[in-house]
């Protein structure tokens, strides 16, 4: 098995292992992960950066839910907005002494998700020579960290439904039922509602997930947090190697604010782990980003789009849809009629009557756009 204590849970020294790390042989033979001897983290959440108000309603929203140690959390945002960071904080600021186990769904092959997750009785099927207990009674009284939650398989779904429904489960091949002592956090990288919607994810799940959802925006929506968050990158590369604090000149600043950040606050991590190594002196300029100008992919969408229109759980008419539809269009072709035309495929004095009657204006476009 491998227990990783890196930098998050070396302040609170709780014990911790991720189930898809752990080397399948080492997997029947878990060493007792408990260290009753360590109290709560006092600052759990102190050392998440951002000042915007998406990041700081997000931290005020998982300081309450801390507070209730059976209520399942969803945190939904895209790679590298933090989900795992507030996973941890969550843990930390209530059960820290016990252990925050880790699984990944997406990482694990269906037919071992089950047994890893539940652990079985011996002789459940071919090979299981031994008993083994599941990540669930691992963690204890701790957290389970139910990773991309939404690669979770069909079956799979909704015997997690039962477990958090009714607080017990059994192990495959088991007859007792063991109670559900840890708090579930799951963690994804796509709105559920999509896979919802897809087929590939229970409505009912998604409901009892649902309860207290945390959303992490993406750092584009919250442009505010970037600088901190870079400079909170450099002061730990600096730590790490003893050497003093690297300093961003304003023009490196800038370009950092105009980046889209695809991969979010990991890969301002690393732009700034590779900048502090280029610069020799203390100044970091614009000369020492390495920025990758990808295509942006917005949250829950693998193809690469310039809007999204969303349709709440309440619906939507088709007429405020095909509004959003031309408004999104105008401004991707910066108000070119002609153009958006050509690409909503119908003729431009319809889209022009469209629009008139939709109330849509050059000056509303610029407005939102
Ligand atoms: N607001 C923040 N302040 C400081 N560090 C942050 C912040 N958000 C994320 N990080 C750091 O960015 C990195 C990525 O965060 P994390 O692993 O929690 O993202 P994630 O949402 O779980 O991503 P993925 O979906 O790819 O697993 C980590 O090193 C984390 O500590
Ligand atoms: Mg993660």
């Amino acid at each position: 098995m491998s227990v990783a204590t890196n930098h998050h849970t070396s302040t609170a020294g709780a014990p911790e292992f991720r189930g898809d790390m752990m080397p399948a042989a080492a997997r029947h033979s878990r060493p007792a992960l408990v260290d009753a001897s360590i109290v709560a983290d006092a600052e759990p959440f102190s050392h998440i950066v951002g000042a915007s108000p998406a990041i700081r309603e997000a931290i005020a929203l998982a300081q309450q839910v801390a507070e209730s140690p059976l209520t399942t959390v969803l945190l939904e945002g895209e790679t590298g907005t933090g989900k795992e960071l507030f996973a941890r904080g969550i843990h930390r600021a209530g059960t820290s002494s016990e252990p925050f186990v880790a699984i990944n769904c997406a990482a694990i092959p269906g037919n071992l998700l089950e047994s890893e997750l539940f652990g079985h009785e011996r002789g459940a099927f071919t090979g299981a020579t031994d008993s083994k207990p599941g990540l669930l009674e691992h963690a204890h009284t701790g957290t389970l960290f139910l990773d991309e939650v939404n690669q979770l398989p069909l079956d799979l779904q909704s015997k997690l439904l039962r477990v958090l429904e009714d607080r017990t489960f059994r192990r495959v091949g088991g007859a007792h039922e063991i109670r559900l002592c840890c708090r579930v956090i799951a963690g994804s990288n796509a709105p559920l509602e999509i896979a919802v919607s897809a087929g590939r994810f229970r409505s009912d799940l998604f409901f009892r997930l649902n309860v207290f959802r945390i959303e992490l925006s993406p750092l584009r929506m919250r442009p505010m947090d970037i600088v901190p968050i870079a400079e909170q990158f450099l002061h730990e590369v600096a730590v790490r190697r003893g050497a003093p604090t690297k300093v961003l000149d304003e023009n490196a600043k800038a370009l950092l604010r105009q980046h889209s950040w695809p991969g979010n606050a990991r890969e301002v991590r690393n732009v700034m782990e590779r900048a502090s190594i280029l610069a020799g002196g203390e100044i970091i300029t614009q000369a020492h980003l390495k920025l990758q100008h990808r295509e942006l992919i917005p949250f829950g969408d693998a193809e690469n789009v310039a809007g999204m229109i969303a349709i709440p759980t309440r619906g939507k008419s088709l007429e405020e849809i095909e509004r959003e539809a031309i408004r999104h269009t105008m401004i991707l072709t910066a108000g070119n009629l002609s153009a958006a035309a050509r690409i909503l495929g119908i003729s431009r004095p319809t889209l022009a009557r469209k629009m008139r009657d939709g109330g849509i204006t050059r000056r509303s476009l610029l407005a939102s756009s």
